[in-house]
């Protein structure tokens, strides 16, 4: 047996993701979010011989269960991908790339206060057209009337978009095979609702790739050794504009402090650990950075993070004195 190959994720890809290199093929690249047990991705396999299909989940399961059918090679031109789609068009997938999307029954999230949850909400849509080249189609099944009426109306409000039914939606596709839920839906009597768009030459929104940020250090003395700090530490937030942190706790030991803490960004939420550390060949000085748990990508919001706990650690000593700082001056 083949040894598993890497999950592909929008954690360890390049941003933005060369996708030819990754499939080993210049084709034109079609995505299917959120492709559950993957009925549809091998309908575009077989379909699309000649297009490379990338499948993007959060759901660890279908993820081995595709990642298994691709080792037997049962899906020779696909390849999948974990991570939240709006993540992973803001970050990996470039402008003008894309030559279709499918979405199919994508979660409704019914509570108004889950709405911001959405697949289709205007952002996300708008990421969508920007990434879809000239005459990419759009395919969007769903079997719940009020996110069918949801999706029409954000539609409808996005020039770049160009309906090619003569309905805002059909309830059936020729040709189309059956996903695990339309499965579902059709059994216990639910109507589907299909929708098919097409980008027009309208301009896109412009919505560049988010790129990673230098890797955040700051270099500064204090009096207060590891256990000093730690011990007069809470939880803290630290905010600016659309990035939250949230430090959660600190634990220490004699080699340092590692803080727990979360970061959410509108593109990417992330939990990291940040490490305060003795410089090397300067003890007496500490080092405040990244660590590496959990694979982190040192974005905008990974910068707020040390910059808030600098500045915290900072504070509790007025003989603190900074001798470096590699963090993003907009966050002082
Ligand atoms: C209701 S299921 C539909 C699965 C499949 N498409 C079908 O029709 O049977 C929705 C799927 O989308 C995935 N998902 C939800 N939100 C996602 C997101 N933001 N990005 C990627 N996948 C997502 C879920 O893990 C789940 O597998």
């Amino acid at each position: 047996m083949n040894p598993p190959f890497r999950q592909l994720s929008v954690f360890n890809l390049p941003w933005p993701t060369d996708w030819s290199a990754v499939f080993g093929s210049h084709q034109p690249l079609i995505i299917e979010i959120g492709f559950g047990l993957g009925h549809y991705l091998h309908y575009l396999s077989r379909t699309y011989p000649q297009s490379n299909i990338l499948g993007l989940e959060v759901a660890n399961m279908c993820l081995v269960k595709a990642e298994t059918a691709i080792q037997r090679g049962d899906l020779p031109n696909v390849r999948v991908l974990y991570g939240y789609a709006e993540t992973a068009l803001r970050h990996l997938i470039e402008p003008d790339t894309l030559s279709a999307v499918y979405i199919n029954f994508p979660d409704p999230w019914f509570k108004l206060k889950h709405r911001q949850r959405r697949l289709i909400q205007r952002d996300t849509v708008d990421a969508l057209v920007s990434r879809m080249q000239p005459r990419a189609r759009l395919y969007l099944a769903t079997d719940i009337f009020e996110y069918a009426h949801m999706s029409d109306q954000v539609f409808r409000a996005t020039p770049g978009l160009t309906n090619t039914l003569d309905a805002p939606y059909v309830h059936s596709l020729p040709d189309r095979v059956t996903t695990k839920y339309e499965a579902k839906a059709i059994r216990e009597g639910r109507r589907c609702y299909y929708f098919v768009y097409e980008r027009n030459r309208q301009p896109a929104p412009l919505i560049p790739i988010v790129q990673e940020s230098l890797m955040p250090h700051i270099i500064f003395t204090s009096p207060l050794s590891f256990q000093e700090i730690a011990t007069r530490f809470t939880p803290f937030d630290h905010h600016h504009q659309t990035l939250h942190t949230h430090v959660h706790n600190a634990y220490y030991n004699d080699q340092g402090v590692l803080f727990d803490v979360f970061v959410s960004e509108p593109t990417i939420e992330q939990r990291i650990a940040i490490l305060l550390v003795r410089r090397e060949d300067h003890s007496d000085q500490y080092v405040l950075r990244l660590g590496t748990i959990g694979m982190p990508r040192p974005t905008e919001g990974v910068h707020l993070a040390v910059r808030g706990i600098s500045t915290w650690i900072l504070g509790l000593h007025p003989d603190s004195v900074i001798i470096e700082d590699k963090l993003r001056e907009e966050f002082l």
